[in-house]
């Protein structure tokens, strides 16, 4: 009996090895005055994304999926509730947090190079320091020849891929995506899809990604948070229970299109 216990235990994933809360959304709450009229854009929200998930947020238009993720990103203030990462409730933005959002939002002055570099000054980090990973991180979204030029010579899947690099410059822990890439063509946004997924598997951020596509969010995630406006709230979580790694061949497994139309029942 005290053989069998031992080997149960020596069999369960150490402390360290165990995955850990990295985003808790507790009782979440955030309030709009439009004119005289409450209007109650996220109503006591209550989540854990664990270290390394990919969690997508899908929702009607106006549900609070954007409020959401600016409140994690500590570019809004809540209104009840809290939010904690790592262990830290969030009060402002931290180079700890990466953020993409629909459009690339480039400066066009500035060298794609020294765009991806933004982030250095921002948090008054050394530029120099961070040229050779920008470079690198460039190479990696095969821009690597492009590092000298500027973003009106780029098309817009290859702006977006600007801003991934961007997003990924401080090396953040948890990357925050606002529908980064549904301004493309299918085929670019299916690219770009496999780009992140190589990228996420290689390296285990948590993130957490806004999407209106429902094969995007059950290709991507480990799970789905399904929302409803008005108020805006979180209906039910959906695990995506697909074998990982994803690639294309997912894009036509059977319970790829049954995790679609479950999703899709939910939302209504
Ligand atoms: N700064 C603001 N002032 C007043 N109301 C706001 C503000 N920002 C958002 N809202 C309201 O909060 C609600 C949620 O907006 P939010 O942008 O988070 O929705 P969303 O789910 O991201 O929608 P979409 O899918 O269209 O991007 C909406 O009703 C919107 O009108
Ligand atoms: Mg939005």
């Amino acid at each position: 009996m005290v053989g069998q216990i031992r080997l149960v235990q020596s069999m369960e994933p150490s402390a360290s090895d165990r995955p850990r809360p990295a985003i808790e959304l507790i009782g979440l709450r955030k309030e709009f005055l439009l004119g005289k009229e409450l209007l109650v854009a996220l109503e006591e929200i209550s989540l854990t994304i664990m270290e390394g998930e990919f969690f997508t947020l899908v929702g009607p238009s106006g549900c609070g999926k954007t409020t959401c993720l600016n409140i994690i990103a500590g570019l809004e203030s809540d209104s009840g509730g809290s939010v904690v990462i790592a262990g830290r409730q969030v009060t402002k933005p931290s180079r700890d947090i990466g953020m993409m959002f629909q459009t690339p939002v480039l400066l066009p002055w500035r060298s794609n190079l020294d765009n991806v570099l933004l982030p250095a000054e921002v948090f008054g980090l050394d530029k120099k320091a961070l040229r050779k990973r920008a470079i690198s991180l460039l190479e990696l979204v095969g821009l690597g020849a492009f590092a000298q030029r500027y973003p009106f010579e780029l098309s817009g899947g290859m702006q977006q891929r600007v801003a991934i690099c961007r997003m990924l410059l401080c090396d953040p822990a948890v990357l925050l995506m606002d529908e980064p890439f549904s301004a493309l063509d299918e085929m670019t946004r299916e690219f770009l899809n496999m780009e992140l997924l190589r990228i996420w598997q290689d390296r285990r951020k948590t993130v957490v990604f806004v999407t209106h596509n429902i094969g995007e969010a059950v290709l991507l995630s480990d799970r789905i948070g399904v929302m409803a406006a008005r108020p805006g709230r979180l209906r039910e979580v959906v695990p995506i229970d697909l074998p990982r790694p994803r690639d294309k061949s997912t894009l036509v497994d059977p319970h790829f299109f049954r995790l679609v139309a479950r999703v899709r029942g939910i939302l209504g």
